[in-house]
């Protein structure tokens, strides 16, 4: 069964989010279009029925608005995680002071590293992607959290893009969509796998949200795939948060 969200947290972007870290060679972001894009979304949540937490940019970090980074979310507890990019590292204070008045809390510690964009929740199992931002002590500090909570994990070795969600997300129960040539198929056992074709990767971070789909606009052939599981499906513009390494994803905390 799926959890049902009702809320989500977001993070306006700052006017220094073009200094955020990056591997796309995409340009810099419009900042005016970004900031645009990212309120259509937040109404998109809000259209599906979530209720929406905006919280005010974060000064002197530029990737703080990928608020699913800084924080994995259960019914039970919030899990606070410590970043695999220093850079990073200053957003959690201040995910950490509102979470804590939703949920306990809990940590990742040091020498762990962990990024919530490597987390993904298939029913009762967590997978967890070691990455080069989630490292060995960070999985394994949350796949213990995550046990004493009654939830399955295994960790998933991610051999490229930038986080586990860059390559593969749940489309509703064990229904995965995943990019071309994703090494680690094997260990989503027991999942129906969607696979897109080579160039469509960005669109393996799609996002389910209570039985509707949000893929990133201008893919065809995903969006065509995806919707052969005749569930409702929105094409969001995602182009300048794409450009920051930034997917539907990472844009929001759900639960
Ligand atoms: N710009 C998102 C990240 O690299 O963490």
């Amino acid at each position: 069964m799926d959890l049902l969200f009702s809320h989500a947290i977001v993070r306006t972007p700052g006017p220094d989010a073009g200094g955020g870290l990056t591997t796309a060679s995409l340009g810099r972001p419009d900042i005016p279009l970004l900031l645009a894009q990212h309120a259509a979304y937040i109404e998109i949540l809000r259209a599906l029925g979530l209720e929406v937490t905006v919280l005010p940019p974060l000064p002197g970090c530029p990737d703080a608005y990928f608020v699913e980074d800084a924080a994995v979310m259960t019914p039970e507890v919030a899990v606070i995680t410590r970043p695999g990019a220093p850079s990073r590292r200053g957003e959690i204070e201040s995910i950490e002071s509102v979470l804590a008045k939703m949920r306990p809390v809990a940590r990742i510690e040091a020498p762990g590293t962990l990024d919530g964009g490597d987390v993904l929740r298939v029913e009762n199992r967590f997978y967890i992607g070691r990455s080069e931002r989630t490292n060995d002590s960070g999985a394994g500090q949350l796949g213990r959290i995550l046990e004493k909570n009654g939830y399955e994990w295994r960790v998933v070795p991610v051999g490229s893009g930038l986080h586990l969600k860059s390559s593969v997300n749940t489309l509703g129960g064990r229904d995965l969509v995943f990019a071309a040539g994703t090494p680690f198929l094997d260990a989503f056992e027991g999942c129906r796998s969607i696979v897109l074709d080579p160039g469509d990767d960005y669109a393996a971070n799609a996002l389910w949200i209570n039985g509707t789909l949000l893929v990133p606009f201008g893919f065809p052939e995903a969006r065509w795939k995806i919707e052969q599981l005749s569930r409702p499906v929105i094409d969001v513009a995602m182009t300048e948060m794409r450009k920051m390494d930034g997917g539907l994803t990472c844009l929001s905390l759900r639960f």
